[in-house]
């Protein structure tokens, strides 16, 4: 990937104009999985793979963007946005300009960006929430405007689910604004507060590629099919009990009491999410008491939730589990992010790590013949002004 002086560079060579740089990292998720659209907890930490975007305010009321990794221009009325939806990289910044006008900012006289990004793409690590997120930090920075970041999170959000069409919740854009090096961040998505927790130095976040691709928007994956199997459980429960807002005010009762009433297929994703919530709480409790091996049982029991309940795993992603647990020095491991495909994450004796990234490699070409690749990241900052 391009430096930040080599990326200013082609962005002066392409639109004649000095630019200001943005970077904005990808997320991995430790622990809390799909309880975000639930008003839940969850546990992620920002990566160091990140999206860099070069920016230069227009006056023709034209965007203009280039995609190093795609190789490819648009050149867009900023009125017509809308129409311009592609399916395809550019529906990520396009989507985050919508929703700042649709908000009612000026943003009328155009942006030319230069976009590149080392996230890898469809593996559950956010490129695309990576990608909103640096958007909206440099328009807003271009534009001399201020914005709390859990603002900024909530306008990616929507340009997610409005523009682009997967109807994602907030975690990814949330601690992609709010990350900090060395820290995972514990985020209430309720009220939209987080904690930060330490990272302890003897542990490595190692991150397994099962090289499965996924996809969050309509039509593809299973993320908005769950989201609604899900729904349709909390509708049951909400006749039941009108003060259920969302299934983080739900428990193992309810479900008990009135689970019979709802397809088995809602009841199962309903009790994930409610059996999610109470492990998210538990595993922040044992991160910083520093009990490591609780940590990890219950990532492994948030594993098996999501394989069984949810159904958002793949034999693939089931295997580097599997193989995982059954390395020294590895403390747990799951699958991390919306699920059917992408990556694991995996806490690792620091000392362990190069010997298990070795194994794990090799024990997974041996059982799918996929060579997967594997990362050792460090819990970087959230998104930022970079300067040259
Ligand atoms: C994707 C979404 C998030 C969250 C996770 C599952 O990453 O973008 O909002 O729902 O899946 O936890």
């Amino acid at each position: 990937m391009q430096t930040p002086s080599e990326l200013a560079a082609l962005h002066l060579a392409t639109y004649a104009a000095v630019p200001t740089l943005y970077r904005a990292p990808g997320r991995v998720n430790l622990i809390g999985e799909h309880t975000d659209y639930s008003g839940g907890f969850v546990m992620p930490a920002a990566i160091d793979f990140s999206t860099l975007i070069a920016i230069s305010p227009r006056t023709d009321g034209r965007v203009l963007a280039h995609s190093i990794n795609f190789d490819e221009h648009i050149d867009q009325s900023i009125d017509d946005l809308l129409a311009c939806r592609a399916r395809s990289w550019s529906d990520y910044p396009a989507g985050v300009l919508w929703a700042l006008r649709e908000k009612g900012l000026d943003v009328s006289a155009g942006f030319s960006l230069t976009i590149v990004g080392n996230v890898p793409l469809g593996a559950g690590l956010s490129s695309s929430a990576s990608v909103e997120v640096a958007t909206a930090f440099a328009v807003l920075g271009t534009l001399a405007i201020e914005m709390p970041l859990s603002e900024i999170a909530l306008l990616c959000q929507r340009a997610e689910n409005a523009f682009v069409g997967a109807n994602v919740g907030i975690m990814d854009q949330f601690v992609i604004c709010c990350g900090q090096q060395d820290h995972a961040v514990m985020i209430d998505t309720r009220f939209l507060t987080y904690t930060l927790a330490p990272i302890p130095p003897e542990i490595r976040i190692v991150i397994c590629n099962s090289m499965v691709k996924h996809s969050l928007a309509e039509g593809d994956g299973g993320y908005n099919t769950r989201r609604a199997e899900m729904e349709a459980g909390l509708h049951i429960l909400q006749q039941h009990r009108p003060e259920i807002v969302a299934l983080r005010d739900a428990t193992l009762d309810d479900l008990d009491r009135w689970g019979s009433e709802m397809s088995p297929v809602s009841l199962r994703r309903c009790r994930h999410v409610i059996t999610e919530d109470d492990r998210v709480v538990a595993a922040v409790e044992a991160f910083n008491a520093g009990d490591l091996a609780r940590f990890g049982q219950l990532m492994h029991q948030a594993h098996a939730s999501i394989r069984d309940d949810f159904e958002a795993s793949c034999p693939e992603l089931d295997i580097l589990v599997d193989l995982a647990e059954q390395q020294p020095g590895c403390f747990g491991a799951r699958m991390t992010g919306g699920g059917f495909g992408g990556c694991t994450v995996n806490l690792v004796a620091a000392e362990h790590a190069a010997a298990f990234v070795e194994a794990m490699r090799a024990g997974y070409h041996a059982a799918t013949g996929i060579t997967a690749e594997i990362y050792i990241s460090r819990a970087s900052a959230g998104a930022h002004m970079v300067t040259i």
